[in-house]
């Protein structure tokens, strides 16, 4: 049994339920909620904070975890980095008021900056020479400067409408981040497989995005300059019609090339083009 901590709610959960869900795991509902099963496949989920998430699975209460790059690089626990999973992608950003001017990150220089973030902050001051004040505060940071408790912040960005509600800017990016798949450093031989079955479900996800699979219906003699268009993933599978002098054509390609294909397509006369969404793709 290989137990999943993630985020019980905010920014990741979302996200990691659906990336759990085309994995193949379906949890049961159970009179525990914080600890839920999986039907058929050997994992559990164990919901937590996200800032618990690091120190869970480094101390082996969970055995991996997803979580936000954030809290997993400022709790500098003992859990290894596994696999980015290129989702949830925001940044922890230093941002001051709109109207000042600034110039550079020497503007910080005996300032007052509240986060929930201390340890990157220092890191990120420390190698540029900036000393200033770190004011640590748990939630509601960008509310810090208005109310006159600092004089910027760090803090995350997703969307960037917190900071203009605030009528703050953004003026460095400390740390661009996105969700993590960290795990124990001793995983028993068992866990480990069970771990890389997932990760193998999670890779196929991966690979799959951005993709469409294409069916058309190709004249024969002009079947080459049609592959020629059609990458596919090794070459695309071309199969007789019952009229002689027409193939059908399937293949897979990338979404950001697809109207330029496309429109090459039609121009070599292919006829009903299909597009289809790929759910997963094991290579
Ligand atoms: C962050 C941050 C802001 C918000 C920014 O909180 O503290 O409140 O997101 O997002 P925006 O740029 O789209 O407006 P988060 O959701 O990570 O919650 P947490 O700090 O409580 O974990
Ligand atoms: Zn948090």
């Amino acid at each position: 049994m290989l137990r999943i901590a993630v985020q019980s709610k905010g920014r990741l959960y979302d996200e990691t339920m659906m990336l759990l869900e085309e994995a193949g795991i379906k949890l049961n509902r159970g009179k525990r909620i914080l600890l839920l099963s999986a039907k058929g496949f050997p994992v559990e989920v164990l919901f937590l904070r996200d800032d618990d998430i690091p120190q869970s699975v480094a101390n082996g209460v969970a055995d991996i975890g997803i979580v936000g790059e954030n809290e997993y690089v400022e709790k500098g626990q003992a859990a290894e980095l596994i696999k980015r999973l290129g989702f949830s992608k925001c940044r922890l950003s230093l941002a001051i008021p709109r109207d000042e001017a600034y110039g550079g990150v020497g503007w910080f220089e005996g300032k007052t900056i509240a986060t929930s973030y201390p340890a990157i902050l220092c890191a990120f001051l420390e190698a540029r020479g900036v000393r200033a004040d770190i004011h640590v505060i748990s939630g509601s940071v960008e509310i810090a400067p208005g109310i006159g408790l600092a004089d910027a912040i760090c803090d995350i960005v997703s969307s960037g409408s917190t900071l203009v509600s605030n009528q703050l800017k953004e003026v460095e990016v400390v740390l661009p981040c996105e969700a993590l798949l960290i795990a124990n450093k001793n995983l028993s031989g068992e866990k480990r497989e069970i771990l890389d079955e997932l990760l193998f479900r999670f890779e196929a996800i991966q690979v799959a995005e951005g993709k469409k699979y294409v069916l058309l219906n190709a004249p024969k003699e002009r079947l080459d300059a049609i592959i020629e268009v059609l990458p596919g993933m090794k070459s695309p599978t071309v199969t007789p019609l019952a009229d002689d002098a027409w193939v059908s054509v399937q293949s897979v390609i990338a979404e950001k090339h697809f109207w330029e294909i496309i429109g090459k397509l039609k121009s070599l006369g292919a006829e009903g083009i299909l597009v289809l969404p790929i759910e997963k793709m094991i290579i």
